[in-house]
């Protein structure tokens, strides 16, 4: 439970109430490879495993576990995974395990990799949800108390369901104010499969049902979702307090939903969009725009530490291992650039390795979005380790003082002449200086108390801010995202080209998550739509028609991370929430804009279809 004021007395003393009911449906993480893992006994108890996990040290520590032996004879290697989205944080172990025994038992390699459809059946998928809220306002839409009871389905096991449920109360205010308010968390354990981390870890679950409330004020006052948003938005002086006591010191909501709104010239659109809806009995469109904060950093404050190991060789060239995995989102490509810009390398000089627990130990999943702040930062603190012995040897072997020697990409500058890198290596090498070193880095100023529910959970948050503009097909229930314009704020971007990449993926797997991924089980409880030919992602058609991805410039994060930069891994999943928002509106002009459609998720053809009879006058 997360609460902040008297909830019960604010809500009664508000001057208008209303209360409700928004249902989300789970998600299958349909990464492109599936679970797999190979074992490889070794001598006197070693067993060495390739696994395609996110987690590689809880990998390792499972292994152990199942083989009962000390972590030492067990190592844990992925190069890469094809996708893992939170799919591949703790149910890696499994496949990784099952092979270690075989390999124990028959002395052999032994690989094992789940088919698709098993895949689908076995693991576990993103939590589906039930929010029921209670919310007081006034005419303004100004939102005065929020009560929520978040339900989740979590399955046969705990997993990870508590932190993701818990991060899902850490998102019901998205960028929202309330100033009473209650938030409690109903986890329930089902006889399905054990619901598992999924890019958001629940934060989208939260923010889903915070943009309902506000969708419900909007209409109940008549006034636009976005004024509603932009009068409820967190700001400085009194409104600033999250549900969990953390100040919001870096609020750029408003700032960027305004921002949006006229570049994409929002509200002259909605007022085109309504006006053309009247004369059009079949096909009707909708507009919304939606903003995310999104809490950077694991709420298990111990995660929040992450190492690094770099090598550099006689040669001058250099690799760098550290405990982040690959996944897909560009985590290797954003370690190397750090440490060719710390080094004044080419990228053909910087090696990056295959993560392992040999080299790194004791390491967090890449999880959280923070495998770039976290492993950013220990890769500096060992390049920069590294540096101050070479900086201090070519001081005193050139005779220069130490603040003129320079890593600059034309070669290191020592005072007035310019020394090759391998010439300094080479030289260094000779006068027997170390030019290997670990790294090492914690997020500084967090922590968080369960118990009470308070503290500062989260470094700092990512915002963005969504416009999606739909058509749907009132006779087949069909709907075309016709334009989808994001702004969002990934700090002093380490790499633009990888972070719009993210940003437009993460927004096209929020949106099928929120309008055709649907999981179905009979009533015997199997899953009945377990392979792609009944489980729908969305394809390269069902792309927005127009779609403008843009990053917030000039907005380095004010925290001291990684170059400034922020983490983008998840937070722009949410934006799919934007394409919600549009199909709801859709379906408003069935009835005027009279009622809140109350559009449950995934809006398939089916539910757009039920909720259309409904609306209809
Ligand atoms: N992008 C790709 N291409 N493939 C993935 O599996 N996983 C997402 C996100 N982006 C994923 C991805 C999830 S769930 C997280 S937590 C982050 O990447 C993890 O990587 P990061 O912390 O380095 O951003
Ligand atoms: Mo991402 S769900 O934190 O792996």
């Amino acid at each position: 439970e997360m609460t902040r004021g008297d909830v019960l007395a604010g809500l009664a003393a508000a001057p208008r109430r209303l209360s409700g009911q928004v249902t989300m449906g789970g998600q299958e993480h349909f990464y492109l490879e599936g679970q797999a893992a190979l074992a490889q006994p070794g001598e006197e108890g070693e067993m060495r495993v390739w696994s395609s996990t996110q987690h590689p040290t809880e990998t390792q520590h499972m292994v152990a576990h199942v083989l009962d032996r000390p972590s030492n004879l067990v190592t844990t290697e992925i190069r890469r995974m094809g996708g893992g989205f939170g799919g591949k944080e703790s149910q890696a172990n499994t496949p990784a395990c099952l092979a270690a025994l075989a390999a124990e038992l028959t002395g052999r390699a032994a690989k094992m990799r789940l088919d698709r459809d098993d895949d689908m059946v076995m693991t576990g998928k993103r939590h589906d949800f039930v929010v029921e809220y209670d919310v007081g306002f006034d005419d303004d839409g100004r939102i005065l108390a929020v009560d929520m009871v978040l339900a989740a389905r979590c399955g046969w096991s705990a997993d990870l369901s508590g932190p993701v449920t818990d991060r899902a109360l850490f998102h019901a205010d998205n960028a929202y104010y309330y100033p009473d308010v209650r938030l409690r968390s109903e986890p329930l354990k089902t006889n399905t499969q054990s619901n598992t981390a999924y890019r958001g870890f629940g934060g989208p679950q939260g923010i889903v049902a915070a943009e309902r409330v506000i969708e419900e004020v909007a209409f109940a006052t008549g006034l636009d979702p976005l004024d509603v948003r932009l009068r409820n938005v967190y700001g400085t002086d009194t409104r600033d307090l999250t549900p969990y006591h953390m100040t919001v010191e870096d609020s750029i909501a408003a700032e960027i939903m305004e921002q949006l709104a006229r570049d994409c010239a929002y509200r002259d659109r909605r007022a085109a969009l309504r006006a053309a809806n009247r004369d059009s009995p079949f096909v009707r469109r909708g507009i919304a725009l939606t903003p995310v904060k999104f809490g950077i950093s694991f709420t298990a404050t111990h995660y929040n530490q992450a190492g690094a190991l770099v090598h550099v060789y006689t040669d001058g060239s250099v690799q760098v291992n550290h405990g982040g995995t690959e996944m897909g989102q560009g985590l290797h490509t954003k370690m190397v650039q750090i440490a060719m810009r710390e080094f004044g390398l080419a990228s053909d000089r910087v090696r990056i390795t295959a993560t392992t627990t040999g080299k790194v130990p004791n390491t967090s999943a890449t999880a959280a979005s923070s495998g770039a702040d976290l492993n950013g930062m220990a890769v500096l603190d060992a390049v920069r380790r590294i540096k101050d012995r070479l900086t201090a040897f070519a001081a005193g072997h050139w005779n220069v003082a130490p603040d003129a020697v320079r890593f600059l990409p034309d070669g290191v500058h020592v005072g007035e002449t310019i020394v090759p890198f391998p010439d300094l290596t080479r030289a260094a090498y000779l006068a027997r200086v170390s030019m290997s070193s670990s790294g090492f880095y914690k997020t500084p100023k967090i922590s968080w108390n369960p118990d009470t529910g308070r503290g500062r959970p989260f470094y700092y948050f990512a915002y963005g801010a969504a416009c999606a503009e739909v058509a749907i097909d009132l006779l087949t229930g069909e709907t075309r995202i016709e334009r989808v314009d994001i702004l969002h704020d990934a700090g002093r971007s380490l790499n633009p080209a990888i972070d719009i990449g993210q940003i437009e993926g993460a927004f096209v797997q929020g949106a099928g998550w929120l309008t055709m991924e649907e999981l179905v089980w009979d009533s015997a409880g199997r899953l009945r739509t377990h392979a792609p030919s009944t489980y729908k992602i969305p394809a390269c058609s069902d792309r927005p028609r127009i779609f403008n991805v843009a990053l917030l410039e000039a907005a380095p994060n004010r925290e001291d991370t990684i170059f400034r930069s922020k983490a983008v891994g998840e937070p722009p999943f949410v934006h799919g929430v934007a394409v919600l928002h549009a199909i709801s509106d859709a379906l408003a002009s069935l009835d005027s804009y009279r009622t809140c459609p109350r559009l449950d998720a995934p809006a398939t053809p089916e539910t757009i279809l039920r909720t259309a009879e409904r609306l209809r006058p």
